[in-house]
Parts: structure tokens; sequence; C-alpha cells
């Protein structure tokens, strides 16, 4: 009989206490290290993981049980991959592309991804500017690798996507949460820049529309934050990975600002290609040696059957399927948005664009953890505590991913709506 459990518990693993109420002392079957087992490097205790899954093992086990659990934390479209680029990756498989490609990736995907901003965005971007990456999590480590140095500093917004912290961590720079709010449509602005600009600062990382809050950065607010960059010698690094999820106006990209700017994007959303890990980033001309270096240590290529796809994902045919995709998430959101708020959650902000909404929670009297862990236990419901973000009022807040079907939205505010009933009545 294995002991009980306990956070204090030196070998507690958070899916193991996840598990424990359906399975009381579950645990996850694990290699226990000899006594000489050699010391782990000191960046692992400061990686953390998503907190989120927890959650996720939760809600599994819920079902494992017979309950039905609407999924709303998960940042991922649940629509497949588009016909034509699964075909084309069918036939890239058959045609024998399984070899690597050169570590800047194809040479007619890069041209490609550059003509996209000629046609998407008027701006003509030379091919040589563009590295096609394992998704943005590559271009995101990639650029903190050939941009920083140990000790080295690099803004970023807080609450923000986790991993930024974590991709500086990595290559020993640090990653320091700026908090933000509803008064910046919580992003990172020019003045806020200016405020918290250090003599180890080299630079400032935006995501636009940002994750968690899909909240977009004005064009004239990125055009100031580049230009303070500029002025104080720094890197301005914007992921755009969910750029062209903006349901309204289109934005323009980053890329119009001048070609300092490094351009994060990602085959991953808007594109439907999660699990084909790829992505690009476009770099100054004088930074593509040390890039491809870097890629060519790292990664050797991006994914060659993906690149491949990847030529079909960028055609006008594929691109019809995915603005029908756009709309249908565009229309989830305007049912969820108003419905939220009416339950009583505090969103100040209209998230424009990605498929996230972070929904204030202060009305209901918990902390985002437990929550969280009220409504998948007693709606059905799973979502993404905010301290999964950062710290800056993270335990105000909760994010709700509209990546389930309407049908199934609609069954998530009817059973969140009774769940919430006896909160809001004390
Ligand atoms: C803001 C942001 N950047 C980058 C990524 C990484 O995406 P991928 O590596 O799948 O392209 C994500 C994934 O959720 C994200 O939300």
């Amino acid at each position: 009989m294995k002991p009980p459990l306990s956070r204090a518990d030196a070998t507690w693993h958070p899916l193991e206490a996840a598990l424990d109420e359906f399975e009381p002392g579950f645990r996850i079957e694990r290699e226990q290290p000899p006594l000489h087992f050699p010391r782990v490097a000191k960046r692992t205790a400061d990686i953390e993981p998503f907190r989120v899954m927890a959650i996720l093992a939760r809600a599994r086990a819920l079902e494992a049980a017979g309950h039905d659990i609407v999924h709303m934390e998960v940042g991922e479209p649940d629509f497949p991959t588009p016909e034509p680029i699964v075909e084309a990756g069918i036939a890239a498989l058959r045609a024998g592309h399984t070899h690597y490609t050169p570590a800047l990736g194809l040479p007619r995907l890069r041209e490609a991804i550059a003509g996209h901003y000629g046609e998407h965005h008027g701006v003509a971007v030379d091919p040589a500017r563009v590295c096609v990456t394992p998704g943005a999590s590559g271009a995101l480590l990639l650029v903190m690798a050939a941009l920083f140095d140990p000790g080295d500093e690099v803004l970023l917004a807080d609450p923000g996507y986790p991993c930024n912290r974590h991709f500086a961590r990595v290559v020993e720079a640090r990653g320091i949460g700026v908090p933000v709010g509803p008064e910046t449509a919580f992003q990172l602005t020019a003045q806020l820049v200016e405020q918290h600009w250090g003599p180890r600062t080299r630079g400032v990382l935006v995501a636009n529309p940002g994750n968690p809050t899909g909240t977009v950065i004005a064009a004239a607010e990125l055009r100031a934050i580049h230009a303070v960059v500029k002025a104080r010698g720094g890197w301005l690094i914007v992921d755009e990975i969910y750029h062209e999820l903006i349901y309204g106006k289109a934005a323009p990209s980053a890329a119009a600002l001048g070609d300092d700017v490094i351009v994060i994007n990602s085959f991953s959303k808007y594109f439907l290609m999660t699990g084909w890990r790829l992505g690009w980033l476009l770099a100054p001309p004088s930074l593509m040696p040390a890039i491809d270096k870097l890629a060519q240590n790292l990664f050797l290529s991006a994914p060659t059957v993906a690149q491949h796809a990847a030529l079909a994902a960028l055609r006008p045919e594929t691109r019809v399927l995915l603005e029908a995709r756009k709309a249908e998430l565009r229309a989830r959101r305007d049912l969820l948005l108003p419905e939220l708020r009416h339950l009583g959650f505090d969103v100040p902000v209209e998230p424009a664009g990605a498929f996230y909404i972070y929904a204030g929670i202060d009305r209901f009297g918990m902390s985002s953890e437990a929550f969280a862990e009220k409504l998948l236990l007693e709606a059905g419901v799973a979502i993404t505590p905010g301290t999964d973000f950062g710290s800056h009022q993270a335990e105000r807040h909760v994010r709700f991913a509209y990546t389930t079907s309407s049908e199934r939205i609609r069954v998530a505010l009817a059973r969140i709506a009774a769940a919430l009933k006896p909160l809001l009545q004390r």
C-alpha cells in the first residue's frame, strides 16, 4: 500500500495531486534516482510547469469516470488542418521529402512567406530575412539565443505568454514582467517601456494580439514603442502568432515598422497546424548569419514535410478555407463575450483577436485556481487560471479559450450560470 500523498512529499507530482481524488494513492511510476544521481541544472527549478496541466489531468480523469467536460482551457483551435495542407504533406512524404532542408528553411517557402507580407500587409520583405523554425517556439528560442547575453533583460507584459520568461532563462537572460492592466489594453506602451528600461535592458518582446488577453496594440502605440526601443539601442521583438486572427479591422504587421524589428509568426494558429511544428521569423539582414548558425546547431532544420505542407497553406484557395474558420472563431467570441459579462465576469477591454477571453473574477470572491477547480468540478468546464500567465493580479483572472464549438460553448455557459448562482446570491 502506497503512503498517502501530501504537497510536503519531496516526490509529489502535480498530476498525482490532480488525480488523487479519483484514485487515492495513485502514483506516477518513475525511477527513483540513485543516491549518487548527478544534480540537474538550476534553471530547471526556475521553469514552471503549466498549472493548466493539473486541470487537464483532472478533466481527463473526470471524463474517464463518465463526466462530460467542455474544454475551454486548450490554446489550440479544435479544427483539423485543412485538406489541401494535409494532402500536400502526404504528397511530400510520398515524394520522399524526408531529409533535412537548409537550416533557414526551404527556399520556396521562404519566398512564399516573404510574398505573404507583400500580399496581405503591403510590405516588401526580402526572402533572405526569413528563417523557418520549429513553431514560433523555435523562433523565440532562436531569437533569445541570438540577442541576449547572460544577465541581459527583456521586458515582457504581465500577464503574458509564460514561456517567454522561460526562453530568456534558458539563455541565462531575464524576462522582466511589466504589470499591465485594462488602462493599456493589457499591453506594453511606449511610456511603460521608457519607465521600466533599466541599465541591463536589451529589448522588448510583445505579442500582438496577446495571450491570454487577445487584446491588440494600436498601430500608433507600436510605432511609439519601436521609437523608444530604437532610441535606447535595444531590440523590438513582435510575436504575431495571432495576428491573422484579428476580427475587426486588420492591423498592419510590425514588419512595416522597418527591417530592424524582429517579427515572429507561426503556422500553428490561423493556419491550423499546431502539431506540424512550423513557424518563422523575420530578422534584419545583419542578424541572419547568426540566426543561420544557431538554427543549424539547435535544429538542423524545421520539419521538412511540414514545410512542404505549409506551401499549400499559403495558397489563395486554402486561405478561403482558413478565413471561413476565422469567421467561426469570431462568431464564438461574439457569443461568449457578452454572456460572460452578463454572468458577472469583468472583461473591460474587448479581445479583438486570438481565441481567448481573459476575465476578471472579483465578483465571485475566489482565487483563480480555486475558481477554475470549482468550474471543473461543479460545471464540468475546464478553463485556465490566471496564475499561468504571470503574477500581476493573476489570482483575480481566468482565461477562457473558445477553441470548442458554439454548441458546446452554450452548454458551458448554462452550466457556469448554474454553478455561479449560489455565489452571486451571497
Ligand atoms: C503568444 C504565443 N507565442 C508563441 C506560441 C508558440 O506557438 P507554436 O510554437 O505552436 O508556434 C504560443 C502558443 O500558444 C503563443 O500563445
